[in-house]
């Protein structure tokens, strides 16, 4: 079906309580992986293209890509752009067919963050398409960091209700200690569980995990294995997805998981048949490993059977 617009696919999951995964895709094998998912697991997927995707993949093939697969498949597929950063990636993603937009200003001032996401927001809502903020800094939440450090850059929920409120957002990304990549946590893994309670409460809006993967163990292990170093990779376990949705989560982003299924089933391959050379034999199956991490993640968080 064509592309379904986030604010759409945010309400019954803000209602029955599940996340939808936000999977980010480079090329056409991993949007192949998350469609087929999706359509195997009936369940609702955002794709999602980050700014150096959309350089890498070369906008409109991406773009294209994404709309010819979600065509072709029968549970709802939404477009979005990860961590736009400036106003006009985000007017040209608006202007493109993306039905979500994420303008993260989080490093800019408040108020300047207020400014630009404002503005997309202007542009977006005639449109009804998906504006997501970021409010805060990303970031492992450290024992030897003292509170007020900690306070100062997980998002803070009276600032965050002035900033919905201001900014008109529909979405808003927290930062309640995870980060990006394959190394979130030094020892134990630690959210701020009940941040996100409070922020759900003075917003009221969609709520969104970054930094989410979960770094399984397994596929690290088997990466290294075959001559991969990630040197104490750790990420965010399964409860915590569980206990965040039940707070408020509704979007939960999910890239770094599918690099480390990509690469360990890669590197497997060419350690045992280096007679192989068919890219075919290569990225098949690492497509396949791919697809099998988001399934799982659809089950975890609860989108599927939700299409
Ligand atoms: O949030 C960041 C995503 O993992 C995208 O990463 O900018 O390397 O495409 P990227
Ligand atoms: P991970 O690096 O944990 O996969 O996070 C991805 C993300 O937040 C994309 O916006
Ligand atoms: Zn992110």
């Amino acid at each position: 079906m064509p592309l379904v617009s986030l604010i759409d696919m945010y309400k019954p999951a803000n209602e029955q309580a599940y996340a939808i995964g936000a999977f980010n895709v480079n090329n056409m094998e991993f949007i192949q992986s998350a469609l087929e998912a999706a359509e195997e697991k009936k369940s609702p997927i955002i794709l999602s293209a980050s700014t150096s995707a959309l350089e890498y993949g070369s906008f409109f093939y991406l773009v294209d890509l994404v709309k010819t697969g979600a065509a072709k498949v029968s549970v709802p597929v939404a477009l979005n752009l990860d961590h736009g950063a400036s106003i006009e990636e985000a007017e040209k993603c608006i202007n493109a067919g993306f039905t979500a937009v994420m303008i993260d200003a989080s490093h800019e001032d408040f108020e300047e963050n207020i400014r630009m996401t404002a503005e997309v927001v202007k542009m977006a809502k005639p449109k009804n398409i998906c504006v997501e903020a970021e409010l805060g800094r990303l970031g492992g939440i450290e024992d030897d960091v003292n509170v007020d450090e900690k306070d100062a850059f997980l998002t803070d929920p009276a600032q965050a209700e002035d900033f919905v409120k201001r900014s008109g957002c529909n979405a808003l990304a927290v930062a309640v200690g995870t980060s990006h990549g394959a190394y979130k946590f030094k020892s134990e893994a630690k959210l701020a569980m009940s941040r996100i309670a409070y922020i759900k409460m003075s917003t009221g809006i969609t709520l969104v995990l970054h930094g989410a993967s979960g770094v399984d163990p397994e596929v690290v292990a088997k990466a290294i294995k075959y001559g991969a170093e990630l040197p104490g990779a750790k990420g965010v376990p399964d409860e915590a997805y569980r206990e965040a949705i039940s707070l408020g989560v509704n979007k939960i982003n999910i890239d770094t998981d599918l690099r480390l299924a990509w690469v360990a089933s890669v590197r497997e391959i060419l350690a045992n048949s280096p007679k192989v050379f068919d890219p075919r034999k290569i990225l098949g199956p690492a497509r396949d490993e791919v697809k099998k991490v988001i399934m799982n993640k659809m089950d975890i968080i609860g989108s599927a059977g939700k299409a």
